[in-house]
């Protein structure tokens, strides 16, 4: 091969392995057994709460709005939050039945919610609250024994040193051209206060990968940057061994992960066309986040709230795939959480109380769940979700072993089905069917 094409090759592959992350990862005891907590633990609360939402528009405004950086600068000023209460949040989380919470500790507007050593542009040092919200959430947390889960933006639109720059937040005047290699000091700076400033962490949740990939409209081009994954990966683990790395890359996993989202989307459906495909579901456990509105950071205009029957029913569907539901709130700027939101979520655990033995601790179903039918499986028991209460009489062609008992949920009571060659058919009585979800209890043989 000529010099130059070997140099061109050397360059491809070693960038290519810089996007890999760490080479043969092996996860350690903890780890193993906090991903095996996590698959069973089914249910979080995602919060995006961070100066953004005095604006009330979303996380994204300072994008949508192109706010030049000196003029987004003066919302921490008047963030004043004197109604954040921690443990209110953490119980509210508890009674709707979520396991854990992953909380935007930095967005993509570069505010830190947390305090920081690396700069003062943070919740702490600029604005009149003083308070480090991540600090009197941690505790809660341990109190009522809820793991604690950071996001954490790559992308940042206020940093001169995010450059090159990505493909949102061009708009957005006021930045000068920095230092890659001096962002990503700045980024391992504020991993590390986070690892360690706040006792024991379920993980870190990145976010913002993407905006350094050419887009053209229908699908992701190249990445135009090295994330330094390898070394972002390595320092969390070497931290805290068994806190877990997750990244909404919408990619395959990357080497140094420990579970897999997927944003707005059941796992592999890529119903936003900018998702993850089903090829690209790996080994690791999964997640699936959404909203409860249509929108992460607090939007006051947002009444496109889902009823608290379609969020059990995504639930269900994310515990059919195998996958745990990550929801989302995103509090208003007094630190309270708007109370449809509350409503739904007072809903679900009610929900939960009832059935969450059929959601906790199970593993993927015996069929694709779509809008009448989901499953979950636990040993020898499979659940069969019925989602449509009018879809009283089923047919399954698939079921993989005999069964030897069926029954309505939490009941005595028998349910008649058949099963021959043909398939399984259940005929559940009219009046039994649930307007939510009908739960029928399979026994395998
Ligand atoms: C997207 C958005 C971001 C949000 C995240 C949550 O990546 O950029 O605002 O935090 O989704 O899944």
């Amino acid at each position: 091969m000529k010099k130059q094409w070997s140099l061109v090759l050397l360059f491809a592959v070693s960038l290519n392995f810089a996007q890999q992350g760490i080479p043969n990862y092996q996860p350690s005891e903890e780890n193993l057994n906090a991903r095996e907590w996590f698959q069973e633990a089914r249910f979080g609360l995602f919060i995006h709460w961070g100066v953004y939402s005095l604006l009330g528009d979303g996380e994204w405004v300072m994008n949508n709005q192109n706010i030049a950086v000196d003029t987004y600068e003066k919302l921490p000023s008047f963030f004043n939050p004197i109604d954040f209460d921690a443990e209110e949040w953490v119980a509210m989380a508890k009674n709707a039945g979520m396991k854990y919470i992953t909380i935007t500790s930095r967005h993509h507007d570069g505010f830190s919610m947390f305090d920081t050593a690396a700069e003062d542009y943070d919740i702490v040092d600029a604005t009149p609250f003083k308070r480090d919200v991540l600090k009197e959430l941690a505790a809660a947390c341990k109190k009522a024994d809820i793991k604690l889960f950071f996001y954490y933006s790559l992308l940042d639109w206020r940093s001169d040193d995010y450059y090159p720059r990505g493909r949102t937040g061009l708009g957005i005047k006021g930045r000068e051209n920095g230092d890659w290699n001096a962002y990503i000091a700045f980024m391992k700076q504020q991993l590390t206060e986070l690892l360690t400033n706040y006792g024991e962490i379920g993980g870190i949740w990145f976010d913002g990968h993407w905006d350094q990939k050419q887009w053209d409209g229908k699908k992701f081009g190249k990445l135009n940057v090295d994330w330094h994954y390898r070394e972002l990966y390595q320092l969390i683990h070497d931290l805290q061994p068994h806190a877990l790395i997750g990244n909404n890359h919408h990619i395959a996993p990357i080497s140094g992960e420990d579970f897999q989202m997927f944003e707005k989307d059941l796992p592999g459906q890529n119903t936003t066309g900018w998702g993850t495909s089903a090829s690209d579901i790996g080994q690791l456990p999964l997640e699936v986040c959404e909203t409860i509105n249509g929108s992460w950071g607090f939007n006051l205009q947002d009444d496109k709230h889902k009823s608290s029957k379609e969020l059990i029913h995504l639930l269900v569907k994310s515990a059919s795939y195998g996958s745990n539901l990550l929801l989302n709130v995103g509090p208003m700027p007094n630190g309270k959480i708007q109370t449809e939101h509350l409503k739904s979520l007072s809903e679900i655990g009610l929900w939960l109380d009832q059935y969450g033995e059929t959601v906790y601790g199970t593993k993927a179903g015996i069929l694709e769940p779509d809008n009448q039918l989901a499953s979950t499986r636990k040993d020898r028991k499979v659940y069969l979700h019925v989602l449509d209460p009018e879809h009283n009489v089923i047919f399954l062609r698939d079921v993989p072993e005999k069964i030897k008992s069926a029954k309505l949920y939490g009941t005595s009571k028998k349910v008649r089905y058949e099963q021959n060659d043909l398939g399984l058919t259940i005929a559940i009585p009219k009046a039994e069917m649930n307007p939510i979800n009908t739960i029928i209890e399979l026994e395998l043989k």
